[in-house]
């Protein structure tokens, strides 16, 4: 949430701000601001909205300068105002603060700072008194070198903040220099020549190095034009790796696609592809994964699987949960993240935890990660991002590999989390009970699966045309067993996400204890009925929504759509695959029927309301 950009260099900062939170933008679009200096003035812009209306302003009134800050935000204290939108500023005007997080105990530094008269604040938000914060210990502070200065006031400022951050922050009559820190929210240092970046996503500045540092928790770097200095909070100095981002600036363009989204579904075939790619082999019938850093003999003794995760990861688990206990018979649970970090489950020492996340920042995730990781437990990741902080703080895990997702709703990194919670299955079975048999047919089923999507994404069209027939329905419901009662609730998120109407999942049985008091003309359902060993109980069902008059929209495959004709108001048949990689073919559909629907609502797809691509608050 919230993106940040700061630039210290040789050319205008101002083009290359107004490009990186372009590129940041999917990371909250409430509102947005740059503070650019130029001599020792420090000029501002900033206003509620999007960044083409700050583009809009900069065109109007001009900042011209060599370093300055950016700031799109995400609104976590105080509305979506002008006012509120970062950079903040100290009493004295001159150190301009942008950031991303929460200071929880602003209230408290709020009243400590009035006692000293510095109570003159111009938003609600929690930043700004960061800012005073800063500028008040700076004002206290001795020396006759600023530099080292305002790194000290920051370091004291942060020292006496509960929360998390990202901050950049700068001062008016300290040419050429900028401060950046971290804790729980993402910040990278972008090493070029005779220029450097700060940025909470290395998107925002791979266009101009792919050098970086990814700063740890408690970090703050000193940048200027030619060099940086990166010191922890108590002020020694630390030795960090510069490393290569793997991605270039190409990878992150839209293409012909009209929206992000749309490109990174019909990306499927290729980065299910390559979430397999090198991890299986034929010989044994089972995964390599040599990621999870762990002997086979570790890996057979694991008794328990804890599977963890927010949102649409959250729904991968769900399916993880079918697949680890179906393939291996391992008890696997799956755990909100934000709930399981925060009570004592009772884990048996032979538990093996997986926090699953596109971003690796996800604070909840995160926060589940290290709580797991404090009681002693192997604690492993399956993350997109491979410089993310999950990523880092766990003990192994599996990249997706699925390349830079810039859609707020997720769909490329879910198949791939699909993909790896199939593998992690296989492993461990193959390790107990699953034959070579087995084994081979689930091999033989993922490697089908590329060319199976490329089938399903023709369905797009078709897809469409139903989305158009149900454009002005008051909300969906979701149904389906098994592998895709998560592929319900996954709809239903796409769902709610990007057209905003109301939607729901549910397994498909549970459809009688409640749900079907719902069920109307105007409420149309979607069954998740593919041909396999519950598809007649899918057929009960979908009877009973047809026996009091809800549209139904069946996805089947083999049999099924010749049974379902004339139930069913819609049919979208998909190809016939064994049941546990069902899931990968069935959401794609969802995926596409809430794209076109959202569309045809003339939502902004791949900046719904309200939302945020990466949730690093709690
Ligand atoms: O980056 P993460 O996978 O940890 O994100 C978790 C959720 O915030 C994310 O899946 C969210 O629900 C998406 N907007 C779903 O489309």
């Amino acid at each position: 949430m919230c993106g940040i950009v700061g630039y210290v260099g040789r050319s205008e900062a101002a083009p290359i701000l107004l490009d990186g939170l372009r590129r940041l933008e999917y990371r909250g679009y409430d509102s947005a601001g740059v503070a650019i200096v130029d001599g020792d003035h420090i000029g501002t812009r900033k206003c509620a909205g999007r960044i083409a209306s700050l583009a809009k302003l900069m065109s109007e009134k001009p900042l011209s300068g060599s370093y300055g800050i950016g700031h799109t935000r995400w609104a976590t204290h105080g509305k979506v105002t002008d006012e509120n939108a970062h950079p903040h500023f100290d009493a004295s005007g001159k150190i301009a603060l942008i950031h991303n997080g929460v200071i929880e105990n602003y209230q408290a530094l709020k009243d400590q700072l009035a006692v000293d008269g510095d109570d003159q604040f111009t938003s609600e938000t929690d930043t700004e008194v960061l800012a005073h914060l800063i500028g008040n210990i700076y004002r206290q502070l001795d020396g006759k070198d600023s530099k080292a200065r305002l790194v000290n006031a920051v370091r004291a400022a942060l020292k006496q903040v509960i929360g998390t951050y990202g901050i950049a922050v700068l001062h008016s009559d300290i040419p050429d220099f900028m401060v950046g820190a971290r804790r729980g929210s993402p910040l990278v240092l972008g090493v070029g020549k005779d220029e450097n970046f700060l940025a909470s996503d290395v998107g925002a500045i791979v266009a101009y190095t792919r050098d970086a540092v990814y700063l740890n928790d408690f970090d703050v770097v000193a940048v200027e034009r030619d060099k940086f200095e990166i010191s922890s909070l108590a002020g020694e100095i630390g030795d960090r790796q510069v490393s290569k981002v793997e991605f270039t600036a190409e990878d992150i363009k839209k293409g012909d696609y009209p929206h992000y989204m749309l490109k990174e579904i019909f990306e499927q075939p290729a980065t299910v592809r390559d979430a397999m790619r090198g991890r299986l082999s034929l010989e044994e019938c089972t995964a390599k994964l040599g990621g999870l850093n762990m002997t086979p003999a570790q890996l057979r003794e694991v008794g328990r699987v804890v599977l963890t995760g927010c949102g649409t990861a959250l729904h991968a688990a769900m399916v993880g949960e079918y697949l680890i206990e179906q393939l291996a018979n391992v008890p696997t649970e799956v755990e909100y993240a934000s709930e399981f970090r925060h009570r004592n489950t009772p884990m048996t020492p032979d538990t093996l935890v997986f926090a699953i996340s596109q971003s690796g920042e996800t604070a909840d995730t995160l926060g589940a990660l290290r709580e797991s990781r404090r009681k002693g437990y192997r604690t492993l990741g399956i993350c997109n991002n491979v410089a993310s902080t999950i990523a880092r703080e766990s003990d192994g895990g599996v990249y997706m590999h699925a390349g830079p997702e810039i859609g707020v709703a997720a769909t490329k990194s879910f198949t791939s989390q699909l993909v790896i919670l199939t593998l992690i299955g296989l492993l461990l079975g193959r390790m107990r009970s699953l034959s070579t048999a087995e084994g081979s047919r689930i091999i033989e089923a993922l490697e089908a699966l590329p060319k199976q999507i490329e089938e399903v994404l023709k369905l797009s069209d078709e897809i469409k045309a139903i989305a158009k027939k149900y454009a002005d329905v008051n909300g969906v419901l979701f149904f389906g067993r098994q592998f895709n009662f998560p592929i319900a609730l996954e709809g239903a998120l796409k769902m709610k996400e990007i057209t905003y109407l109301f939607a729901e999942g549910h397994p498909s049985a549970e459809l009688k204890h409640g749900i079907i008091a719902l069920v109307r003309p105007d409420l149309p359902s979607v069954f998740i009925a593919p041909d396999d060993g519950v598809f007649s109980k899918n057929v009960n069902n979908i009877e009973q929504v047809k026996a009091r008059k809800g549209p139904i929209i069946a996805l089947t495959s083999g049999n099924g759509a010749k049974k379902l004709k004339g139930i069913a108001n819609d049919i979208i048949e998909i190809p016939d695959v064994p049941d546990c990689v069902s899931p990968i073919l069935t959401v794609i559909p969802l995926q596409l029927l809430a794209y076109h629907l959202a569309v045809e609502l003339g939502r902004d797809v791949d900046k719904p309301r309200n939302l945020a691509k990466s949730v690093t608050v709690e």
